[in-house]
């Protein structure tokens, strides 16, 4: 069950860390697969039309693309790997064992991108045109590959399909949020390497306004695909299953309003795209396409965002928890306890205290900790404050019908009554406020 230590990082949580290296590293990498087409696509564009203004432009962009995309997205996407294999180990091997095949071209193809990325950089104007063009098309054909792999893996943690009876890894792969997420991505991608394009334009010292303008009308073409963005989502809405469908329609508020905004702020800005700068040739400043690319960062990441939300309670839909439980170990926990099955927790709190285990504290740890950090990100004991004891102990055993994106509690009734007392006492312990709501409840909290 929890054969591995848990970590616990104080006031974020390990999901917190892992999700601010994933964001640097969704934002880097989408950048970095379409900065390959805009590379490739611009070279043929600015070659066939003798455009020196493009060609000198794509050279510096390719430079930014080395720089930025390859260090810091090798850095993050390293730094993924450290942090979920401790935050998340046992749903990380799970997908390491389930995947092992598609990993491993995952990795032929990052080792493609970088290599073809590279030779790109090194080689303008020691190839021919024609070399040059094939490596640019290389490097995007493999940048975008491991997007593919990458998304397979990802969209099967929130919809495993028939996998889930069948086991079969194409089942896995094939699954139902794949394709949707492909596109939603590579959408994502393109407007993310238009706009980081915009930007460098303006920061660029040897282009004067008429080339600047030529780059950002150029760059713009790869921003109007955002107006796919909402058929796209529709799409992606409706292969989700049920309990992830209403969060996101009212279920979890946050999920909803981070849904909405991901949508309306893209298509805007891809509204903005065609109609103003495509179709009007409008020239934007340096502040005004830092401000639409941030826009487009914060929907691309609030995109991600309700990915990762609506997955709850589980890391992989129907089998595995948030917690590191799988579904059908409920049972046997229940009636062995969490603690028999949690060697490493013990020998830790154990070592700690001197004396027996604190079986409340190792609950918490174990069950509650992936979402809820004591003294920090979504703190349990506001949200508890205005219960009475009875309720506390009533709701525990139903943590999963109050806000069905949480994990059951088990463990056994001694157990459980553990975590209630450590909660009651941690609430008792905290805060004016606390005395106050105490306060308020004693005629209720007799016990
Ligand atoms: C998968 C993530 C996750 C796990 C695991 C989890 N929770 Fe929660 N829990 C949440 C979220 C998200 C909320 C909503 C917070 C809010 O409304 O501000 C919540 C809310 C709560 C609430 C308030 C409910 C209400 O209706 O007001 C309690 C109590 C609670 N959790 C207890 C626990 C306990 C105890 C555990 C461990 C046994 C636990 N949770 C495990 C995510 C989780």
């Amino acid at each position: 069950m929890w054969e591995y230590p848990d970590w616990n990082v104080p006031r974020l949580g390990g999901g917190m860390v892992i999700a601010a290296i994933a964001t640097i590293h969704v934002l880097v990498a989408h950048f970095s697969v379409g900065a390959g087409f805009l590379l490739a696509i611009g070279e043929g564009r600015a070659r066939k039309t003798q455009d020196a203004v493009l060609l000198d432009f794509l050279r510096l962009f390719s430079k930014v693309l080395l720089l930025a995309g390859f260090v810091f997205g090798a850095i993050t996407g390293v730094g993924i790997w450290f942090s979920i294999s401790i935050a998340s180990t046992r749903a990380t091997s799970m997908l390491i064992h389930t995947f092992v095949w598609f990993w491993a071209m995952e990795w032929v193809f990052f080792l493609v991108e970088i290599v073809a990325g590279y030779a790109y950089y090194t080689t303008w104007d020691k190839v021919p045109g024609t070399v040059h063009r094939a490596l640019g098309w290389t490097y995007a054909a493999a940048a975008w590959m491991s997007l593919f792999l990458i998304s397979g893996i990802l969209s099967f943690m929130l919809t495993p399909g028939e996998w889930t009876e069948t086991r079969d890894v194409w089942d896995a792969f094939l699954n139902p949020t794949f394709p949707p997420t492909v596109a939603l991505r590579t959408v994502s991608c393109l407007a993310i390497a238009g706009l980081v394009a915009m930007l460098v334009a303006n920061l660029s010292r040897s282009l004067d306004r008429e080339g600047k303008t030529r780059v950002i009308n150029f760059s713009a073409w790869f921003l109007s695909p955002l107006v796919l963005m909402l058929p796209f989502a529709a799409w992606y809405f409706a292969e989700l299953p049920q309990l992830a469908k209403d969060l996101i329609t009212g279920g979890a508020v946050a999920m909803m309003m981070f849904f909405l905004f991901g949508i309306v702020a893209s298509t805007l800005v891809g509204l903005y795209a065609y109609f103003g700068l495509i179709r009007a040739r409008r020239y934007i400043n340096l502040e005004t396409s830092l401000l639409l690319l941030s826009i487009a960062m914060i929907a691309t990441v609030s995109m991600e965002f309700v990915r990762e939300g609506v997955r709850k309670p589980y890391l992989i839909y129907d089998h595995l928890y948030s917690n590191g439980l799988v579904k059908s170990e409920i049972e046997k926990v229940n009636r062995e306890g969490v603690l028999p099955n949690a060697p490493w927790a013990t020998l830790a709190t154990r070592a700690e205290a001197g004396g027996g285990p604190r079986t409340g504290e190792i609950l918490f740890n174990l069950q509650c900790s992936q979402c809820h950090v004591l003294g920090g990100f979504n703190d349990l004991v506001p949200l508890i404050r205005p219960w009475s004891r009875e309720l506390l102990v009533y709701n525990l055993d139903r943590i999963h019908e109050l806000k069905p994106f949480m994990p059951p509690l088990v463990g056994t009734p001694e157990e459980r009554r553990a975590l209630a007392d450590t909660l009651w006492e941690l609430k008792e312990g905290s805060g004016d406020r606390g005395e106050e709501a105490a306060g308020n409840d004693q005629p209720g909290s007799g016990s």
